[in-house]
């Protein structure tokens, strides 16, 4: 399989959503990527609802929404209501993950299941069965903008010999500090989904560098 790009919007201009919208649908990216922050799993709030909502009008691709909050059960139907087609929680945020991706799919949504640079990949072995994707966090999350962090090729590796072994059906996504310079590391390492926020919306032309992801060199 060709592996995905999805922009993170948190990087994109939020006076003008709508306009780094269409940049995307005019693109060859592939989906949408929505970092929902609540400022107590990450030292950072984000945005919620209505904005999801408000870019559902106008987006052309799937939408991937990313909760880096806590109890996200709470929210699964309304995530789903406002406009996501793959949601994503924190394995950290999560005491009974089994029935949170279950919920998440009985609501007709992929679930993903997104870890921090510090959580072993060996901790997902149980999980993995009701999933159909896992997002290896690049970075701590938080913050757009900073800098990959290098021990993450070690987890991909591992993770898809786990799922190649076992010959699921998941997608291995990476989120953080990602760009054109790393992205040809990252698929050959075997990743199925480039995140990629600032190297994307900060670029004078992001239509160029969402094409440099989709074929890296
Ligand atoms: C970080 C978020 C990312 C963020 C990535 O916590 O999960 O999706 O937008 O931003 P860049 O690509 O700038 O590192
Ligand atoms: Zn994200």
């Amino acid at each position: 399989m060709d592996h995905l790009v999805s922009t993170s919007l948190l990087a994109a201009d939020f006076g003008n959503l709508d306009r780094d919208v269409i940049i995307v649908n005019d693109s060859v990216a592939d989906w949408l990527h929505l970092d929902v922050m609540d400022g107590v799993f990450v030292p950072n709030i984000s945005f919620g609802f209505p904005v999801i909502r408000s870019v559902r009008k106008v987006a052309q691709k799937p939408l991937d929404v990313h909760l880096m909050i806590v109890d996200p059960d709470r929210y699964i139907a309304r995530f789903r209501e406002a406009g996501a087609d793959i949601l994503t929680v924190q394995y950290e945020a999560c005491i009974h993950l089994q029935r949170t991706v279950t919920e998440i799919r009985s609501h007709n949504m992929k679930a993903g299941v997104a870890i921090n640079p510090h959580t072993p990949v060996m901790l997902l072995k149980n999980i993995l069965p009701y999933i159909d994707m896992v997002l290896i966090m690049t970075v701590n999350p938080g913050f757009g903008g900073q800098t990959f962090i290098m021990e993450s090729y070690s987890k991909i590796t591992e993770l898809r010999k786990m799922i190649d072994e076992r010959g699921l059906d998941i997608l291995i996504q990476v989120d953080g500090g990602v760009g054109p310079e790393n992205a040809k590391r990252l698929v050959d390492s075997g990743v199925n989904v480039l995140v990629a926020g600032n190297s994307v919306f900060s670029a004078i032309n992001p239509v160029e560098v969402i094409q440099k992801l989709k074929n890296p060199l």
